[in-house]
């Protein structure tokens, strides 16, 4: 059993196939998908998909491409909307120095807002960094000093960097703030270097999977869209850089993702 702890159900390119993609997860072995919130509209609509399927669970928060669409008034909305039993986490939130959709300092007040939003909520939080290492790691030094008790007091879990894109040294430090690193379809590429590295050097209880889809398709599929069910490519991928089991890498993240999200495990009710 697989979770795909970040996909984007809710957006356009699965319109036409939303049902179809679902049940081929649920063939591939995914058991549950985590769908994150892009902006106010997307999280309303992941919380909606999440009331369809059962194997869906949602994320709320606002993008930092979108970071100029949060006011108080979305950040209201966004409070009540966390309240639904599965809404997971707060996210995807951060900064985004590389496409720099919104202007810098808004991405940072948005970003502070949201992550006093989780503290309040006592959610876990999906990072977006993309070219902002610096001053993400500076703001979740901040956080995570505030008030959270990181690997020293207990072992509860933070929240998970999406999409890493940091090097060993960055992964060390969230992971000993209580980060997850959550590994996605680029470390399939047969070119793929930083990722593979990290795949081998970082304990496997510290490591989530993910798709991102439709974005960041894995090989073979690379130039399609990806859909969750390919998230089992990322699992054979670990398990082959690891030289493990399909089966324990399964198995472990599928733990960690249980362990960050609160989900109950299989046969609970
Ligand atoms: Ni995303």
């Amino acid at each position: 059993m697989l979770i795909d702890t970040h996909a984007h159900l809710d957006f356009p390119q699965f319109d036409a196939d939303r049902q179809e993609v679902i049940t081929r997860a649920q063939e591939a072995g995914v058991e549950i998908i985590v769908n994150a919130g892009a902006g106010l509209e997307a999280s309303q609509a992941g919380v909606a998909l999440a009331e369809t399927y059962p194997q869906v669970y949602a994320a709320v928060g606002v993008h930092p491409h979108e970071a100029k669409t949060l006011n108080e008034g979305v950040l209201e909305k966004l409070r009540a909307l966390a309240q639904h039993q599965k809404v997971v986490a707060i996210g995807e939130i951060g900064l985004d120095y590389y496409r720099d959709q919104s202007p810098r300092p808004v991405q940072r007040r948005a970003f502070q807002q949201q992550l006093a939003l989780a503290r309040k909520l006592g959610k876990p939080i999906i990072v977006h960094d993309r070219e902002a290492h610096d001053d993400v790691m500076n703001m979740l030094r901040q956080w995570v000093g505030e008030g959270y008790q990181p690997s020293a007091t207990s072992h509860r879990p933070v929240g998970v960097m999406h999409c890493f894109s940091g090097d060993l040294a960055m992964a060390r430090e969230v992971i000993e703030m209580g980060f997850y690193i959550s590994i996605p379809g680029p470390v399939t590429f047969t070119n793929a270097r930083r990722l593979p590295e990290l795949v081998r050097a970082l304990p496997l209880e510290r490591l989530l999977i993910e798709t991102d889809c439709p974005y960041l398709t894995p090989h073979p599929h690379r130039g399609k869209r990806n859909e969750p069910a390919y998230v089992r490519l990322v699992a054979e991928a670990i398990a082959r850089i690891r030289g493990i089991p399909l089966e324990q890498v399964a198995r472990i993240t599928t733990t960690n993702a249980r362990a960050l999200f609160g989900l109950e495990s299989p046969g609970a009710t």
